[in-house]
């Protein structure tokens, strides 16, 4: 899938911008401050309905403006059909998006539109918490398993009841038992591809960091959530009391943990900055290659500041490894060279310059 047209309308300081992008490379350069990041928050906003740098819809949204408006004409890399996508979004609320005409839900929206997002929080996937690991298993998922999606949305409710049950103090065994083993079914088809999905990353994320960083002891382990050598119906059982003294369930899917490991040490201590900005972008980039796989298409890579942290030898390599995922990128940075210099010849690449929210061809 690539973006063939797009016009933006009121993101930050892009107050109409209109272009015709490249189906391989963009590079979009800018002085600092000049709306670099804004247009791939916009591009975001296309696939998402929102930003990934605010979740308070009025920074995003242009000063003195009601409404944010993206609209695209996508290309399936599967036919040569063209699609039209418009999402809006006001101050109100009030969130728009029109997918050839009718209105789709963001479920949908995401599908069609698949963003793999490199860009400072992307260091967040070694440093941060379990949560935005867990994302990042969960974008996986979500693309490689149709009944991924309802499956979490079942279990999420299943935990929402359970936990409010526990927070009452007192429930009654009967009624619990029949939200365990509803809780126990979701739990284990989730684990299950999610599971799944690690074992087809694993191979691709070791072949390409080893590229990037040379013979390092890499490793990275998914852990589930709970103890897999027990049925989680009886440490459900087992662990009811601290439950009930904490008001939540301990055990379960929504602990679960990716491990990124280094000489069997945290890669969150072990590794520079430069290193961990190669890991998580092999992870980025492996993910990528999955999504080829599995769906035979290809993702839209957004990069923000791709020069940053990186020196020039890695920064090539990592180019071609973009490449090789014949995916559409969008790749932001200060100065344009060298990062012109790194793509085959057979690489279409279109260069933008941005000045003060304008966007010209480069
Ligand atoms: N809601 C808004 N309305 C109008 N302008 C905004 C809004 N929010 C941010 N801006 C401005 O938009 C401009 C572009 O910001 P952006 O973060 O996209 O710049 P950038 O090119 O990525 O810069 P850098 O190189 O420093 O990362 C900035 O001048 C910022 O102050
Ligand atoms: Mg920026």
């Amino acid at each position: 899938m690539a973006i063939k047209s797009l016009k933006i309308q009121n993101i930050r300081n892009l107050r109409h911008v209109e272009f015709m992008p490249s189906a391989n490379v963009n590079l979009i350069h800018g002085v600092n401050g000049s709306g670099k990041t804004s247009l791939l928050e916009a591009i975001n906003f296309l696939g998402l309905t929102r930003s990934f740098r605010t979740r308070k819809f009025p920074y995003f949204v242009t000063r003195e403006q009601k409404e944010s408006i993206v609209f695209s004409q996508l290309q399936s890399s599967l036919d040569q059909k063209s699609d039209s996508l418009g999402v809006s979004r006001d101050l109100a609320g009030a969130v728009n998006v029109r997918y050839n005409g009718s209105n789709i839900d963001i479920s949908q929206l995401a599908s069609l539109v698949p963003l793999l997002v490199i860009n400072t929080d992307t260091f967040q996937i070694l440093e941060g918490s379990p949560a935005i690991r867990r994302q990042f298993v969960d974008w996986g998922s979500f693309h490689a398993d149709q009944s991924y999606i309802h499956a979490w949305r079942s279990f999420k409710r299943v935990l929402q009841q359970r936990n409010s049950l526990l927070k009452c103090g007192k429930i009654d065994p009967q009624i619990r038992r029949v939200w365990d083993v509803e809780f126990v079914k979701h739990a284990q088809q989730i684990t299950q591809i999610r599971q799944r999905y690690i074992n087809q990353l694993l191979p691709d994320f070791l072949a390409i960091s080893e590229r990037l960083m040379g013979e390092v002891d890499l490793s990275l382990s998914f852990s589930p959530g709970w103890d897999q050598k027990r049925p989680l119906d009886e440490l459900l059982d087992e662990q009811l009391q601290r439950d009930l003294k904490q008001g939540y369930t301990a055990a379960g899917p929504q602990r679960a943990d990716l491990r990124i490991k280094v000489d069997g040490v945290s890669a969150a201590e072990r590794l520079s900055r430069g290193q961990k900005k190669l890991v998580v972008s092999a992870l980025k980039l492996a993910q990528g290659a999955v999504y080829n796989r599995l769906k035979e298409d290809s993702c839209i890579y957004l990069i923000d500041d791709l020069p940053s942290e990186l020196d020039a030898q890695h920064c090539q390599l990592f180019c071609q490894f973009l490449e090789q995922t014949e995916s559409q990128c969008f790749i932001t940075c200060v100065e344009p060279q060298p990062l012109m210099s790194y793509w085959q010849s057979t690489t279409e690449i279109k260069s933008f310059q941005i000045d003060n929210g304008q966007l010209r061809d480069a």
